[in-house]
């Protein structure tokens, strides 16, 4: 396309600083369009009124973006998909790759529990076709995830080592015991014997219901309590955390987990072959420095609380992050509901809450 946008840094000037904040309120307003779905039992309903919200403020913004991760084949989910076109791509404005998850935990929004996320990452591009995130397909990725202290590399954790090798040389880089690491991993029966390895190296394990962005980002966080999140969860997921993980420097390994032969050979014929023997790193799947990533909570959880509506005021709590500066953000808001309005994709004007 030639009326192709760059996004330079010429001058000293970063548009991925002014972008921040717009991102934010994308993530903001999925997750406060979402709010009336906690614990109503409909986890379609509330992912639809999550993408809504986030597609409708990101389309405000002067940006060319396109989605390189979105929803997909794994769970049906009503999305915005692979290649959609977001923002209003006025010439001149920024070209971004964009990975969303409006919902990361639509089970644990529907069941009110705890765990739910708004979250987006982008990635500018230097031209509108040009790909940042890696692009991989909707559906499963075995991850390591280790915070800065465990460098990934030569002579480290190793995708396909026995998990007790990568547990003793995390704990060798943490300075711990192996029976004092926390491990976090899904809760799905095709972690059975995974569990069962993990428990007899006498380690810790945090397991989770759903959510496993912020499951694998915990390690990189300080505080959290997590030394490595270890397990298969969606390959898309795999790809939002990365960015976070990169921001705060820490890494993934994650290799593609077709569920059967069937979904192998139909991975193969799409042209991923090649994707399927290859462990990516965080610097493949969320390419150069021009990242950031932003969550809001909607429902509370271990990184950040969720929406909490008392009397008129809705408070949401976010965090964003940039890869070049790693500089980590929080950022609580208080939305007037007798005045707050957002833009929805489904809708021509504002709306309000
Ligand atoms: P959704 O909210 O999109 O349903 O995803 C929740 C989630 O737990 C992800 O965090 C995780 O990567 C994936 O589902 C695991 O998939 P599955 O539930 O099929 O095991």
């Amino acid at each position: 396309m030639s009326e192709a946008t760059t996004f330079t840094s010429e001058n000293g000037f970063e548009p991925e600083r002014l972008i921040g904040t717009d991102l934010v309120r994308a993530t903001e307003a999925a997750a406060l369009n979402a709010f009336k779905w906690i614990g109503k039992g409909d986890k379609i309903a509330a992912d639809a009124a999550a993408t809504d919200a986030i597609r409708g403020m990101l389309n405000l913004m002067d940006i060319c973006a396109t989605c390189t991760i979105g929803e997909g084949i794994k769970d049906e989910a009503p999305g915005i998909f692979v290649g959609e076109k977001l923002g209003t791509w006025k010439p001149g404005s920024p070209g971004l790759s964009i990975a969303l998850d409006p919902i990361d935990g639509t089970t644990l929004t529907s069941k009110g529990l705890p765990g739910a996320l708004a979250v987006l990452a982008a990635a500018k591009t230097k031209s509108p076709d040009e790909l940042a995130m890696a692009a991989v397909p909707s559906v499963y990725m075995e991850k390591i995830a280790v915070g800065p202290k465990v460098a990934v590399g030569t002579g480290t954790i190793r995708m396909g080592a026995p998990v007790e090798q990568n547990l003793e040389l995390i704990a060798l880089k943490l300075g711990k015991r192996v029976r004092d690491l926390s491990v976090c991993i899904l809760d799905r029966p095709r972690h059975e014997k995974l569990v069962a390895a993990v428990r007899r190296t006498g380690a810790a394990i945090r397991l989770i219901g759903d959510g496993d962005v912020a499951g694998a980002i915990a390690p990189s966080m300080p505080e959290s309590g997590v030394d490595v999140y270890l397990g298969v969860g969606g390959a898309p997921e795999a790809v939002l955390a990365a960015a976070a993980i990169k921001c705060l420097g820490g890494d993934i390994l994650a290799r593609m987990w077709p569920r059967d032969d069937d979904e192998k050979r139909r991975l193969e014929e799409q042209g991923y072959g090649e994707q399927l023997r290859k462990t990516y790193v965080s610097q493949e799947m969320a390419q150069g420095d021009g990242i950031l990533f932003v969550a809001t909570g909607i429902t509370d959880n271990a990184m950040l609380r969720g929406v909490r509506v008392d009397g008129h005021i809705a408070t949401t709590h976010s965090i964003v992050m940039r890869a070049r500066s790693g500089t980590v953000r929080y950022i609580t808001a208080y939305h007037d509901l007798t005045r707050k309005t957002i833009r929805l994709s489904s809708e021509p004007m504002e709306i309000r809450l």
